[in-house]
Order: C-alpha cells, then structure tokens, then sequence
C-alpha cells in the first residue's frame, strides 16, 4: 500500500506516519506544503525520514497562496463572522490540491491527512481531495477514525522508540502567512483572557513603541501594490505588515466562531496584516463605490467568505461570486492612510482616481446648492410611501 501523507510535522501527523508503517506496512511518502508556517517549516523533512517516510516533498506554495488565496480574501473582505480573516480555512484547499497532485504523480492508493472529526478543516481536506483524486483512491484520517488524543500521539510515538518533542505545546496553533490559530490550554475557557504567551506575532502593549506608525497602502483593482509608494511583492507584503504592525500591537482576535460541524468554539488568533489590508480594502470600496454597490458587495463578500470557511472552495458558486466582486474591484485602486498606535488602528487618509466623493459639492461654503423648493420635493416623494402607511394604519 502506497500512502501520500499530508504532513506537518507535528505530533499528530507524525505519529501518524508511524502507525502507517507499523500497523499497516505502508509505504508512507509525506507531503509539507509551505504556506508561510515558518517555526513548524524547521526540521521537517529530517524528521520525516527519521519516522520512516520513503520519501519527502517540500511544496513552497506561498506565492500561489497569497495570489489566488489571500488577496481574493482581501478583495471580499473575508471576515468570518465579522472577525476571523480565514488563514486556515484559506491555506487547507491549496494544501490539499498539492497534496492531491502528489498522489496523483506517485499513484498512491491513499491519501491521510491529520484533521480530527470535531474540526472545519476535515471538511476542507476531505472535499478539495475528491475535487482533485481519482475515485479509487481512498481518503483516510487516522485521528478522527480511532479518535486519537494527543497523549495516544506521543505513546505511538515513544512506543516504537521515537523522541517525542520535548518542548511539549501549550496549544494547538495552525500557522500560515494570513494568520495564527491558537486552541487549547486554558483558551477553552471562554471567560479566561488569553495569557501573553500564547502570542508570537503581536507586542503586548506595553512593549510597543510610543509613537504610532503609519503607512501608506496602495491598491491596484483591489489588491494591495505599494506600501508608502515602494512596489512590494506579494509575499513581503504580509510579512512586512504582520511584522510591523504586529510590533504597534494590532492583528488579535478573540471570537466564539461557529464551526461547520455545529459546534461553538472559543478561537483565538494573530493577524495584523490580514486585518489591516482588510480595514484598508473596505476603507477605499466605501469611497469609490455607489451606495447600492457597496450594499450588494457587502452581501456578496458575506457569501464568499461562509462558503470559503464550510469547506466549500470547489463550489462553483465560488467562481460566479468572484465575478461580481472582481467587477467591482475594476474601481478599488488608490491609496489609503493607516495609522497603528498601541495596539489600535484607524484609518486617517484615503484618496482615489475613482473616487466618488467630490468637495466642492459636499462642502456648505460654496458650489452646488439644491434649491429649497428641489430638497422639499425630493423629501415628499421619498417618504410618501412612509406617511401613507402611518396614515392608513393610524399609528406612529
Ligand atoms: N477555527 C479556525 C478554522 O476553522 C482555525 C482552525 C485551526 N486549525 C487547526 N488545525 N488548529 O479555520
């Protein structure tokens, strides 16, 4: 039996690798896809061949990630129930797909990932999987199949006489370059403050420096291009911005988020870049969209991004969504000024060629003025329907 593993490196995918071979006599080929998870990156491959994989792919995929993942997130403005900005719900497609093309290129029989069966991200493997493997591959996931617990990982793990990695986590993090999940521990008490050391991305506040930051980011159609007029590439952009605005201490979130499967779950997460493009994205949308647009486009952005999350990458529904929000994004280009100070951060400045706002019409002083008898016949046309109803139905 020939197994393509996705592997992460962590406990679970690596005890995984074991049983594999163990228990099934497997041939175990893992796959890592880097999508920006720097600390985790560290010693993968050594370790899986230390584990007994016959063979180690190493995919960097953060260009593909950030362009046709992230900054379509961006341009819909993906907040999950207002907060989260997807890293992980956007990263398990891609990794999927990767891990799908390797299978596919070695004629694997199988497929494992680690996700567990109370997650989202079983959801998100398991669909992109069968988008992109043939139909007599089988898709196994050992941790929700014999509902593993992280103390079975480590005696898997020490039973064949494997080191168990000694610096013994806190939590469950899910990193990539849009976000850090962080589960687990004492977070699973919703009422309990996240403590300090479960962040590594943002300053607490009282190290952060006591004058504010401010940049200046430029968006062409949507997707952000310059920071303080310098062209950056797509890739340093997010980790500029998470390294310098998570240092002014901005990008936590703090949410009770409502999983696919049913469940409410307490999540805690590190994003400064993924919040700031996102503030500053909307920011300019409010400036040079119609009102009606800017309603419809905020309905659209919602669907998107509740698809996205479920799991739902490969719905077609995705693609004609896109359309609308890519129509729209035609006009979202020009610059916007934020300011980061203590771990807050506002938008102070905007300005765009497609604009709609116009001073001289806006401004009492001068220009343009409705005539008194013009504003009173708008205002009785407007609100004739309203004062019909209240008048039929004599009530106030
Ligand atoms: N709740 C987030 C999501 O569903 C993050 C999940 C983190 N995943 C993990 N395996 N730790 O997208």
């Amino acid at each position: 039996m020939k197994v393509v593993l996705a592997y992460s490196g962590g406990l679970d995918t690596s005890a995984i690798l074991v049983l594999l071979r163990k228990k099934y006599n497997a041939e175990v080929i893992t796959v890592t896809v880097d999508v920006g998870q720097e600390e985790e990156l560290k010693g993968v491959e050594e370790r899986a061949y230390l584990l007994g994989a016959s063979k180690h792919y190493t995919i960097d995929a953060k260009k593909e990630f950030v362009e046709n993942y992230v900054f379509k997130a961006v341009k819909a403005n993906a907040l999950y129930e207002g907060k989260y900005p997807l890293g992980t719900a956007l990263a398990r497609p891609l990794i999927a797909k990767k891990v799908a093309e390797i299978a596919l290129k070695e004629g694997a029989d199988v497929v494992a990932h680690g996700c567990t069966g109370k997650g989202n991200d079983q959801v998100r493997f398991d669909l992109t999987l069968k988008a992109y493997l043939k139909p007599d591959v089988k898709i196994i996931a050992p941790v929700r199949e014999l509902k593993l617990t992280r103390m079975d990982s480590i005696k898997i793990l020490a039973e064949n006489g494997y080191e168990v990695p000694k610096q013994h986590k806190k939590y469950s993090i899910d990193e990539n370059l849009w976000s850090r999940s962080i589960e687990g521990g004492e977070l699973d008490d919703p009422f309990v403050e996240p403590p300090e050391e479960a962040f590594e991305w943002i300053q607490p506040l009282g190290k952060t420096p006591n004058e504010p930051l401010y940049l200046t980011i430029e968006f062409d159609k949507g997707v952000p291009t310059k920071i303080d007029g310098v062209k950056v590439d797509p890739v340093e952009m997010i980790k500029i911005l998470n390294r310098s605005v998570g240092m002014y201490g901005f990008g936590r979130v703090d949410l009770i988020e409502s999983r696919v499967v049913g469940l409410k779950s307490r999540e805690v997460y590190e994003a400064p870049a993924a919040l700031t493009l996102i503030e500053a994205h909307a920011d300019l949308e409010r400036m040079v969209l119609t009102p009606r647009e800017l309603r419809l486009k905020r309905l659209v952005d919602q669907v998107w991004t509740d698809l996205v999350y479920q799991g739902l990458w490969i719905d077609p529904t995705r693609v004609h969504l896109e359309k609308v929000i890519d129509s729209m994004n035609n006009y979202v280009s020009g610059e916007v000024r934020v300011k980061v100070y203590k771990g807050s951060l506002n938008i102070v400045g905007r300005r765009s060629a497609y604009s709609l706002y116009r001073r001289e019409v806006i401004d009492y002083n001068f220009g343009w003025y409705p005539s008194d008898e013009e504003a009173r016949g708008f205002i009785n046309i407007h609100g004739l329907y309203a004062l019909t109803a209240l008048s039929v139905r004599g009530s106030k």
